[in-house]
């Protein structure tokens, strides 16, 4: 059976972004595939991470995973650092990565900012630990957003290059998968910037912990501009505003932007924000009510990371060790 990895950082915030371009099409694909689902705790230290938030997130990822519908018996859910494996690889794998593909990366551009020099070494290697969960599994598919297009590019080539280095087929190339009406959600104050964990603004995002008035209150605030809603989906290309709540519209209801639109053409926004909220407390409040009851057991949480780790190890040791007997390393 093919085999699916993906992963959130635990870094707070989990946003309507995560659950549209990620979670949802993770619990839409979960039984077609063995899954794999991890909370990246060693890639949300590449930033400045407070260890007690650190917990709490790594926490309330796996609660929204559960909430929002991964089946625990059949998934497997972990937190990363619990598996030693990705780490080691990650260091195997960078061996073989040129400094040239790291640094084209734009999303480490991004997060250091002007000051480069000061940024770490982490975040720089942060691709290779990524590409390193993936292989760990040999997984052959990975459901990500948009944005992780082009790390998941870099995996692919990291696994070319160990093949031809060591002249065998050993890792699969893994296929990203990204789909769905809403696979780049973008700000609600501002439609050319992605919707993000870490905008000082709450009001730039609907958290999926945000109950009814909060999410109300965030959409009737949403930027928008003057016109009413257009006709066609070409009309939208140059209203990012717009071409975004019909997105999040059209992801929520399960249709397209075309039948959103078939919906509330000629209308003004007013109106199609009432029904936003209402399709997006339907969706959401259920799922951060079902999160609030699992946090309030953090000992149940706990059990499964722990039960997830064990059988992740069970597939990515011996993968590492596969890894470690092709590359030379002596292990008497
Ligand atoms: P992160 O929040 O960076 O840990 O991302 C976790 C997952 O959510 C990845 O698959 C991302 O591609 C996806 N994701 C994050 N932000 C967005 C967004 N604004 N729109 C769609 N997907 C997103
Ligand atoms: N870099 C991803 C993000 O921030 C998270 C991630 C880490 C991931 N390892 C992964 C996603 C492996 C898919 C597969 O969105």
């Amino acid at each position: 059976m093919n085999r699916i990895f993906s992963g959130i950082q635990p870094t707070g915030n989990l946003h309507l972004g995560n659950y549209l371009g990620a979670i949802r099409n993770w619990v839409a694909l979960q039984h077609d595939y063995e899954c794999i689902f991890c909370i990246v705790d060693l890639h949300a230290l590449t930033l400045p991470q407070e260890p007690d938030a650190l917990r709490h997130a790594t926490r309330e990822v796996t609660a929204a995973y559960i909430a929002a519908g991964i089946d625990t018996e059949h998934c497997i859910i972990f937190n990363q650092s619990m598996v030693t494996a990705h780490a080691e690889l990650a260091w195997l794998l960078g061996c073989l990565t040129p400094l040239g593909w790291l640094n084209r990366m734009t999303q480490f551009k991004e997060k250091a900012g002007k000051q480069r020099d000061l940024a770490g070494l982490g975040l720089y290697a942060y691709p290779v630990l990524m590409a390193a969960d993936i292989l760990a599994y040999k997984a052959t598919h990975v459901p990500v957003g948009e944005d992780q297009k082009q790390h998941l590019e870099l995996a692919r080539d990291i696994a070319g290059a160990f093949n031809r280095r060591y002249e065998r087929d050993f890792f699969p190339l893994p296929e990203p998968q990204i789909f769905g009406e809403a696979t780049r959600v973008m700000s609600l104050r501002d439609g050319t910037k992605k919707m993000s964990k870490s905008d000082t603004s709450d009001y730039s995002r609907i958290n999926m912990t945000d109950d009814a008035d909060a999410i109300a209150l965030k959409i009737r605030r949403a930027k928008t501009d003057p016109e009413p809603l257009p006709e066609t989906v070409e009309a939208l290309e140059a209203r990012p505003e717009a071409d975004n709540l019909v997105g999040i519209y059209a992801a929520l209801t399960n249709a397209t932007r075309e039948a959103a639109l078939v919906q509330f053409a000629g209308q003004n926004f007013s109106t199609f924000k009432e029904a936003l909220s209402g399709v997006s407390v339907d969706v959401l409040g259920k799922i951060g009510g079902e999160m609030r009851r699992l946090m309030a057991d953090p000992g149940h949480i706990d059990a499964i990371l722990h039960r997830g780790a064990e059988r992740a190890a069970a597939i990515a040791m011996p993968v590492l060790d596969e890894v470690k007997e092709i590359t030379g390393l002596l292990r008497p």
